[in-house]
């Protein structure tokens, strides 16, 4: 009987099998945190940033010695929070035993806090940290400065992830950890991974700003076509169906490699393919997709101005280049200096961006939605 579990997968991060390539970007991370960088990541939401930071997390504890810690800051929206969280994750990372855990902290940090344990249902300790109201400033230095106590005291290597980190802005203490974090030498290595790139680029190229120039940029790219068809063309041949090279290619014309859109693409294909897929398929498949895609766009340009909304189909019309030129601009009906400070807003809120003098759209598959607007 035909396999019927779909081998595609979108949503959240993925993991052994449904992981693809990302192989120079786990060489030179490693590097990195073996000589002891900090290093920020950046790229655009569900390009794979959590998939690859969770592979270096396994790959590295296969590597023993180092310890490693991943911190999610998505939902941490207050400091009181990100020190509990924070602490939770280091507790758990250092030592697997409840007695272990609370002997670290009472003999070897000298802080004490008080020690709340949780069980939850899937039998997971976590620990929670009571903070004396007045403490709360000194405890939150004596947190951060935990990964370096422990990798010092242990002779261990430290690498901690804070993933989706420019939420960190909205606490407003972006400077303590900057100014701590400086003091970890290279016993601790600091990875800094986030998809707004507004608000990253000021917090790390801002030179007011607490980040600057102290750590190494690091930016992933889309997957390459050719590791597409090798990924793609074995799930189908091992799920007993079949999907022709072009076919493959003609997808990633669409989907510029965006590893979500990939996955999502072929997942459909997949699902509408009894054993060979062909060009209907495809295009049905591409349809169905504009369909799921369009409630987020949707709510995207509910929230543009005019202007905006005008801009941004012009980037589509004219392909990102010459939007400058007069012939242009006569199209578009804006002057240069309205266009100029149309396209920075649009920077500014992650719908665009500029490499060399074209502009484009950081998602993609938008193109095709405003194509139909
Ligand atoms: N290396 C990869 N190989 C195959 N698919 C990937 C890869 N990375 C990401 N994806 C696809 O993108 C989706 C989002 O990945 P995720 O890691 O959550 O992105 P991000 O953290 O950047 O938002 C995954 O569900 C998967 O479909
Ligand atoms: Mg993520």
């Amino acid at each position: 009987m035909a396999n019927t579990t779909n081998p595609f997968y979108y949503g959240n991060e993925v993991y052994k099998d449904d992981f693809c390539n990302r192989i120079d970007e786990l060489k030179e991370l490693k590097q990195d945190v073996y000589s002891g960088l900090n290093v920020f990541l950046y790229a655009p939401r569900r390009f794979g940033k959590t998939s690859l930071l969770k592979r270096l997390q396994n790959d590295l504890k296969k590597d023993g010695d180092v310890v490693v810690v991943y911190f999610d800051m998505f939902t941490v929206s207050s400091v009181d929070e990100f020190i509990q969280k924070y602490f939770n994750l280091l507790a758990n990372s250092f030592e697997s035993s409840t007695d272990k855990i609370l002997n670290l902290f009472k003999n070897i940090f000298k802080i004490r806090p008080n020690i709340t344990m949780n069980i939850s249902s899937n039998s997971d300790l976590s620990y929670g940290l009571l903070l004396n109201k007045k403490e709360e400033q000194h405890n939150f230095e004596d947190i951060l400065n935990l990964p370096y106590l422990y990798a010092e005291k242990f002779n261990k290597k430290v690498v901690v992830i804070f993933d989706e980190f420019q939420e960190v802005e909205q606490l407003k203490i972006e400077k303590k950890p900057r100014s701590i974090i400086q003091t970890h030498s290279r016993s601790v290595s600091y990875l800094f991974s986030g998809s707004k790139k507004s608000i990253l680029t000021k917090m790390f190229n801002d030179k007011d700003r607490a980040f600057y120039k102290s750590v190494k940029h690091l930016k992933i790219d889309e997957i390459k076509e050719a590791e597409w068809i090798e990924f793609i063309s074995k799930k189908f041949t091992k799920s007993d169906k079949s999907i022709e090279q072009n076919l493959i290619k003609k997808c990633f014309e669409i989907t510029l490699g965006y590893p979500y859109y990939m996955q999502q693409l072929m997942y459909f294909i997949w699902n509408n393919t009894k054993d060979k897929a062909d060009e209907t398929i495809v295009q049905n498949s591409i349809d169905l997709m504009l369909e799921r895609e369009s409630d987020i766009y949707s709510l995207v340009w509910t929230n543009l101005t005019p202007n905006q909304k005008s801009t941004l189909k012009y980037i589509v019309q004219k392909n990102g280049e010459s939007l400058y030129s007069n012939e242009n601009l006569s199209d578009l009906k804006l002057s240069a200096s309205t266009l100029k400070s149309v396209l920075e807003s649009l920077i500014k809120k992650d719908i665009i961006d500029k490499k060399n003098d074209k502009y484009y759209l950081i998602d993609p598959f938008m193109k095709y939605w405003l194509e139909n607007v």
